[in-house]
């Protein structure tokens, strides 16, 4: 396609190659991560995804030898051919990725009556020709993971993805190629040694797991640029680490975001609201957050009440703040064309909403009926979408969920030519599409950033690469079905791969009827996933923990409480995610990647290092199949028993008991109870200590701030490290690494879990006696 490879020139990280047709770039961006660029469509990048392309320092060579240029970093070699056929090899010269030389060879689709077929309604996808296509050679034993928010399996081997952002409602299935989430970023293990892939093209895009034909799996799309980023590992760590130093980390959020928040269509007026918060406070049901769905508004005029449902918002919410709830409200793209609504009349007034081919400004109808679709692409739009958000800042909300931005559209798609505005450059529907929520949650996360200074809380249905900088998600509307119960783990372990580790999905499930089982089991998982909501659609039965009976009202309850005492610990994952970009709930291959029995697990996830979730998701079960993973003990949560790793245990689970298990060598961080974050004051810290039978030195470090500012940015934090050394004895250590943010711990609790010895136990060198095996000290 490119024809013979000519010449190549150096310019420090770019290597320019002249091909016969084309040049081609590239770029080393450190020792493990390569980007191949071909301007196939525009000559400059315009990524929206990597806003900042980071060159590390790295000492590569180049060499060109007859019918190849060679190119060396510490890490990888990487031979580039004719045609811009590319090998790359590990140190050891093992072949990690190599283009595929052959032509395409799909699978063959029998039988000739497709058309019949169609008429029923079946949908029969051929194999679609690509602009932008890259093939690469099958090996043996290669898993695939990542690209997003996907149905099925973890592993993706044997499928097909496609990359468009779609609102389809109804029930979400193994055959669904896409949803509201474009994320090209796939990764791979082949001998436990693991790379990605990130293709950074938001037309649409595809990837092809070996389902077209099982020697090659390809990525490709209907146009852009070829851009993508060979990221090495071996870990799949590294991978995670290097896409998100790419793409950017989720930042820490505001620690109120992490406790329960609850949600529904529905939720109005301000009566009915008030009694679901009485009723949490009442039942000593611990909640942080109420959200308001599309109910709120002034016939679904974006940042507008309905004064009949809410007659002064500010007084709603500050009534609300009392009770310490904080309050989400629903904001989405369409805007009602009307002439008197004043969010209307400015963008029409200042040109603000995307346009036909002609120039006429696009509508089509989602909730307020005929509306029109700002165009997030052009900055002026974002600075002034940002403002917007003011509007509800100033009502008392505390954070913005930004739904239906794929965008949705009621009366058909919209077409591929409708025109944006990309900072001057003219782009069409058909390009932006997959970044449009991406741009939106920009355009809402500025704003509130802006008019609060606090860390915004966004949550957005769309997305694309590098969203995570800006919003947390949820899966979109799932139903109360014990399938979906199941799915909702490889997908939300495949988002956390896939960069975007503050993500749920609704507890409860969205669609249909939950019944008090379903939901029984469906918070034990919610109890351990970043976003923590439970949300239903209007019509369906009443899904808040109390509607079925005392025993999911208890079960629930139990659950609630177990995730408020995690909250430390979960904020100290968010705060490693920060940095390493590792997600907070991972598949157990992300520890585990040399026990290759983790690799298919798709029920049971880890929740950071220590904890493993083997959650029961089918109807009536009351036992559980667990594997735990080698290298290790593993303790039942519940009753302290030991487990060896490298086995799989059967495990009673009664409704009320999800398997839990705590890794050996562990200190969990945990809090007392309360009904809301801040309710009392934070100033025990309580340490699970988990010994390990063996003699054992492990350590911890936790992490605090005032959990709402950027002031831990300029170093406003406190740092705790425990070290723990089961030898001879069992001797703490507890040292404040930093003391900087005002608000200490005055006393720390040290729990041993599981102590079954007799050995002497002592604190920062002092020998110390524990009573119920626990010990406290003031700081
Ligand atoms: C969409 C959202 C859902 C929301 C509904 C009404 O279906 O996915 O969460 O409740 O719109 O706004």
């Amino acid at each position: 396609m490119f024809g013979k490879l000519l010449s190549y020139e150096v310019n420090d990280k770019e290597i320019k190659i002249q091909y016969e047709k084309i040049e081609a770039t590239i770029t080393v961006i450190n020792d493990e991560v390569i980007n191949f660029f071909v301007p196939l469509h525009r000559k400059e990048r315009n990524s929206k995804a990597v806003e900042n392309l980071n060159l590390r320092n790295s000492n590569f060579s180049v060499e060109k030898n007859e019918n190849t240029l060679n190119i060396a970093t510490e890490k990888l070699k990487i031979v580039i051919n004719d045609d811009f056929k590319i090998d790359i090899y590990d140190k050891n010269e093992k072949v990690l990725c190599r283009d595929y030389r052959s032509i395409r060879h799909p699978f063959k689709r029998r039988g000739n009556g497709t058309e019949l077929a169609a008429e029923e309604g079946h949908v029969l996808n051929g194999h679609q020709n690509f602009k932008v296509y890259v093939a690469k050679t099958m090996e043996d034993n290669m898993y695939f993971y990542g690209l997003g928010e996907r149905t099925g399996s973890l592993n993706k081997k044997g499928y097909h993805y496609r990359n468009w952002n779609t609102d389809d409602p109804s029930p979400h299935g193994e055959t669904f190629e896409q949803l509201y989430k474009s994320i090209p970023f796939l990764i791979s293990i082949k001998d436990e040694e693991a790379f990605g892939i990130f293709f950074d093209n938001h037309f649409e895009s595809h990837f092809d797991m070996g389902k077209e034909n099982s020697e090659y799996y390809y990525f490709s799309a209907v146009g852009g640029n070829l851009d993508y980023y060979f990221i090495y590992g071996p870990e799949v760590k590294d991978v995670v680490n290097e896409y998100t130093n790419l793409t950017g980390k989720t930042p820490l959020p505001q620690l109120w975001t992490l406790g329960y928040q609850q949600c529904r269509w529905s939720y109005a007026p301000k009566e009915r609201v008030m009694e679901i918060a009485k009723s949490f406070r009442e039942r000593g049901i611990p909640c942080d957050t109420l959200y308001l769905d599309i109910d709120y508004m002034d016939d679904f005029r974006v940042f507008t009440w309905d004064n009949k449902k809410f007659e002064n918002p500010r007084e709603f919410t500050d009534e609300l703040k009392n009770m310490g709830f904080k309050l989400v409200t629903i904001i989405d793209p369409g805007v009602k064309i009307d002439k008197e609504y004043s969010i209307y009349a400015e963008g029409i007034k200042n040109d603000y909403f995307a346009k036909d081919k002609d120039g006429i400004v696009y509508k089509n109808r989602v909730w307020p009926g005929d509306s029109v679709y700002p165009d997030f692409m052009n900055p002026k739009v974002r600075q002034w979408w940002a403002e917007n958000q003011k509007i509800m800042i100033d009502s008392g909300v505390s954070g913005i969920w930004n739904d239906m931005n794929e965008p949705a559209s009621f009366n058909g798609p919209l077409p591929d030519d409708v025109m944006f505005n990309d900072n001057g450059l003219e782009v069409t529907h058909k390009e932006i599409h997959n970044i449009y929520g991406h741009m939106m949650s920009k355009a809402t996360y500025e704003g509130i950033k802006e008019y609060t200074n606090k860390r915004p809380f966004v949550i957005t249905r769309a997305c694309y690469a590098g969203t995570q900088k800006y919003s947390t998600v949820w899966t979109g509307d799932n139903q109360s079905t014990w399938e979906h119960l199941r799915m909702s783990i490889p997908m939300l372990m495949t988002l956390g791969l896939s960069g975007v580790s503050f993500c749920g999905t609704d507890v409860g499930g969205f669609g249909h009827d939950c019944t008090g089982e379903l939901l029984s089991r469906w918070v034990q998982v919610g109890a351990f996933t970043p976003l923590f909501r439970n949300h239903s659609a209007m019509g369906t039965r009443d899904q808040e923990p109390w509607t079925f009976d005392k025993e999911t009202e208890e079960i629930n309850k139990k659950y609630i409480k177990l995730r408020y005492k995690l909250i430390p610990y979960l904020y100290d994952l968010m705060k490693e995610c920060e940095n390493t970009g590792a997600p907070i709930i991972r598949p157990l291959l992300f520890n585990y990647q040399n026990d290759k029995n983790t690799y298919e697990i798709n029920d049971e996830f880890l929740c950071g290092d220590s904890i493993l979730v083997s959650p029961v998701v089918e109807q009536g079960m009351k036992q559980k199949l667990v594997y735990l993973p080698k290298g290790t003990k593993w303790i039942d949560f519940w009753t302290g028993e030991n487990h060896n790793g490298g086995q799989y245990i059967i495990k009673e689970a009664p409704l009320d008991t999800c398997p839990i298990f705590v890794k050996e060598a562990s200190i969990i961080p945990m809090s007392i109870e309360q009904n809301y974050i801040g309710e009392k004051s934070n100033d025990e810290l309580i340490l699970n200590i988990y010994l390990s039978e063996n003699d054992s030195e492990f350590k911890y470090v936790h992490y605090n701030d005032d959990g709402e500012s950027f002031n831990y940015r300029n170093g406003i934090y406190n740092e705790y490290e425990i070290t723990i050394s089961n030898k001879e004895n069992i001797d703490i250590k507890f040292i404040i690494n930093k003391n900087d943010y005002i608000n200490k711990y005055s006393k720390v609790k040290f729990i041993i879990n599981n102590l079954k010895t007799n050995k002497n136990i002592t604190l920062n060198g002092k020998k110390v006696n524990l009573e119920n095996n626990a010990i406290e000290i003031n700081l």
